[in-house]
């Protein structure tokens, strides 16, 4: 069987998508999920679009053992020496050009001819190729481009170096049947094509994303871009989970592996949801929380006698924990590590000890301590942002007569303790209208999302916020048994990622 390489751009097209910024230690919490997942190649950035993504691409660069580390450029020389300079340091190093190629992109954006274009993507592959053995080409938005000059692009890159050239379906246009044929067509008519991997990249505007690459793989596609979740620009790219998992389930059709170790499938989609902020619907494949629970008595009898008929993933195969063991006050350390091992996370001493004392008083709150809790609980004091603000108290009056009033206490820059207090609409908008008496940043709240991380009257409520300040978007998230002050720490969350960036510059 032929490997299908699987090439990850969570960490940029995923990354691309509205609001769902990542800062450099999220990005790198995902590089290492994406390492044990067992990605072949892992597109940590595009490093020529700001300080940021040339920094998280340099990090993970050094930081990364076994993927492959790509960094995107456009084909610009500045943009490829600066995508070397951020990728250098990694094991295996690869830069991926793209241009534009549809002649509507050509007419209206670029404002080039076909001879310009290329001439130019000749030439960038060139440049790229003086750096690295490993060099990608897309020319892009391919899926609207007359076939035969997409042959002669391939030919071309192909002659100037390309060892990969991506085959993107920019908005999404394409219908299997019809990317099939593109495929094969390239396969059949670019004359060196045998010296280039043929890779995909699908996105999901009609819904079609995972079946579009899927069908590229059938005739003969071997690299299959994609982001775990299926997030990215607009509609998002092809998921991860859905091309491995039917890659794994069919077999009999696809006649491929993948390098994927599917029990890490769970894990990363759960952390790039909670990092993201975007979280998963209910009945996504493979990875929802509905994806393997059987509701009708026939489908329950089903499952009871045989699981084959009516499931066709083990649901431990893609790493769903086997048991919903709940932790409670009496659980100790070893339980808990236990737990933890399971769930797929390997703290240090110091991170285990954290999150060993947040436990204890969470279970104090809390009589019975799900998995669900768990990952709430670790996304909360493990990832937490430098804080420039502390919250460290608040208290809010609120009802259905009288004004609702917060006062807060927060711990400034200088360990000073700072408080005020401020009326509001409601409860949450009292509290943050205090808290921007004391930290001062013009921002706006553009969305507020609560949900309970379990049933149960004294379930763990959970607070996702985006704020909008000098054009850029940032998330707060914040979890307690209380939602006011989760409210009050998401908030904080979100004041300190838009402090620290400020500072950053
Ligand atoms: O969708 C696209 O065309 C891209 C390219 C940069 C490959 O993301
Ligand atoms: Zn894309």
């Amino acid at each position: 069987m032929d490997r299908l390489i699987i090439f990850d751009t969570t960490l940029r097209d995923g990354e691309q998508a509205a609001g769902g910024a990542l800062n450099i230690s999220e990005k790198l919490e995902i590089a290492r999920q994406l390492e044990r997942l067992g990605v072949d190649v892992i597109e940590a950035g595009f490093p020529c679009s700001s300080p940021g993504d040339f920094k998280s691409v340099g990090l993970i660069a050094q930081e990364v053992k076994t993927p492959v580390v790509c960094a995107l450029a456009r084909a610009h020389p500045d943009d490829i020496d600066s995508a070397w300079e951020a990728v250098k340091e990694a094991k295996r190093p690869r830069i991926h050009v793209f241009l534009s190629a549809s002649d509507i992109h050509l007419m209206y954006q670029i404002k080039k001819s076909r001879e310009q274009v290329l001439g130019l993507a000749r030439d960038m592959v060139a440049r790229a190729k003086k750096y690295t053995e490993d060099v990608e080409f897309s020319p892009m938005d391919a899926s609207r481009t007359e076939p035969q000059y997409i042959y002669q692009i391939l030919a071309t890159v192909i002659e100037a170096g390309a060892t990969t050239v991506n085959i993107p379906d920019t908005v999404g246009y394409a219908v299997p049947g019809e990317f099939g044929s593109l495929i094969e067509g390239i396969l059949q008519n670019v004359p060196n094509i045998n010296r280039a991997i043929v890779s995909v990249h699908c996105h999901d505007d009609l819904g079609l994303a995972t079946a579009n690459s899927l069908e590229a793989v059938r005739r003969g596609a071997r690299q299959v871009e994609c982001t775990v979740n299926g997030i990215g620009e607009r509609a998002g790219n092809a998921s991860l989970e859905e091309v491995v998992m039917t890659i794994k389930t069919r077999g009999d059709l696809f006649k491929v592996t993948t390098g994927i170790n599917t029990e890490q499938i769970y894990r990363a989609s759960r952390l790039v949801s909670e990092l993201t902020g975007f979280p998963v619907q209910p009945n996504k494949a493979i990875v929802g929380t509905n994806a393997f629970s059987h509701e009708s008595g026939i489908h329950q009898d089903g499952v009871i006698k045989m699981p084959i008929t009516y499931e066709i993933i083990d649901p431990k195969t893609v790493g769903i924990p086997a048991s919903s063991l709940v932790l409670g006050k009496l659980s100790g350390r070893h339980a808990f590590r236990e737990r933890l091992a399971e769930l797929g996370y390997s703290l240090s001493e110091e991170d285990f000890s954290r999150a060993f004392t947040a436990f204890k008083e969470l279970a104090d709150k809390k009589k019975e301590v799900t998995d669900r809790d768990i990952e709430s609980l670790i996304a909360q004091e493990l990832r937490t942002v430098s804080e420039v603000y502390h919250l460290d108290c608040v208290q809010v009056s609120c009802g259905d007569r009288g004004i609702p009033t917060a006062s807060v206490r927060l711990i400034g820059p200088g360990g000073e303790a700072l408080a005020d207090a401020s009326p509001g609409t409601g409860p949450v908008d009292a509290v943050y209208k205090a808290i921007n008496r004391i930290v001062g940043v013009p921002n706006e709240l553009t969305e507020f999302t609560i949900k309970s991380v379990t049933g149960g009257i004294d379930a763990i409520g959970e607070v996702l916020i985006r704020i909008e300040s000098g054009g850029a978007t940032y998330t707060g998230r914040g979890a307690d048994t209380d939602v006011i002050v989760a409210s009050a720490k998401a908030y904080m969350n979100a004041l300190n990622r838009l402090l620290t960036a400020k500072k950053a510059g």
